[in-house]
């Protein structure tokens, strides 16, 4: 119990400090707009990274309890996440539902989205397509979602998991600037959940291969 409220003390701190920056970088953002457009070009671009950062970090904070768990029907809830991002002009696709599993599961569904996302952005992202699936048992709930890329090797699972890292940044220049928190972030929300996010080696593309599994 110490050790969680110390965690909770210091992620308070660390979102308050994160909210209290967005202020004068709005007014940095402001002040570059009165300049020499080809100086402050960099400038502004640095500025935007920063409010990103700091937004992905409070988004972090928030926390991975929020919102009330929900009874929704799994696939169907995967299946709305997947056509937003397929209208989102991502490459995903939804496999059938598998396993004999029937009924409803108890879900934080904002939280469960955004968990969701991230293992899709990050599958198209380092990959040029995702699959997504759904498993549901007596038991179990298992959120599959699958890419063509070069994957994770196992030894650096552990590794891409934690806040703020990312691997091979020059595997990555060209992918666009993460801040490293997508895996964390989806990691705490499927133990929210009582459950895992679980890394392992795409059969079907090759790729990456994360599920998040939660009991029911
Ligand atoms: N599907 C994937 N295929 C290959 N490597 C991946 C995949 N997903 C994540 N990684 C590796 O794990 C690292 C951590 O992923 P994570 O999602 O936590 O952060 P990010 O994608 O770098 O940034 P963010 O998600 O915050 O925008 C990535 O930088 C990348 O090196
Ligand atoms: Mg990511």
């Amino acid at each position: 119990a110490r050790i969680e409220r110390q965690i909770e003390q210091r992620t308070l701190m660390l979102s308050g400090v994160s909210h209290d920056l967005r202020t004068p970088l709005t007014r940095m953002r402001l002040g570059l707009s009165m300049i020499n457009e080809e100086d402050a070009a960099p400038l502004l671009a640095d500025v935007d990274d920063m409010q990103r950062m700091l937004d992905e970090f409070l988004n972090f904070a928030k926390g991975a309890a929020e919102g009330e768990p929900e009874k929704v029907a799994p696939h169907g809830f995967v299946r709305a996440i997947v056509e937003d991002a397929q209208r989102g002009g991502r490459q995903v696709a939804l496999l059938p539902p598998e396993g004999t599993g029937e009924g409803m599961v108890k879900l934080r569904k904002v939280a469960m989205r955004r968990a969701v996302d991230n293992l899709i952005s990050n599958a198209v992202r380092y990959g040029s397509q995702a699959e997504v699936s759904v498993m549901l048992s007596d038991r179990t709930l298992r959120i599959r979602v699958e890419d063509d890329g070069p994957g994770i090797p196992e030894e650096r699972r552990d590794e891409a998991t934690r806040p703020f890292s990312r691997l091979d940044p020059a595997r990555n220049q060209d992918k666009g600037g993460g801040v490293g928190l997508g895996l964390a972030i989806a990691s705490d929300i499927a133990r929210a959940h009582g459950g895992v996010l679980r890394l392992g080696e795409s059969a079907r593309l090759g790729g990456l291969r994360a599920d998040i599994v939660i009991a029911r």
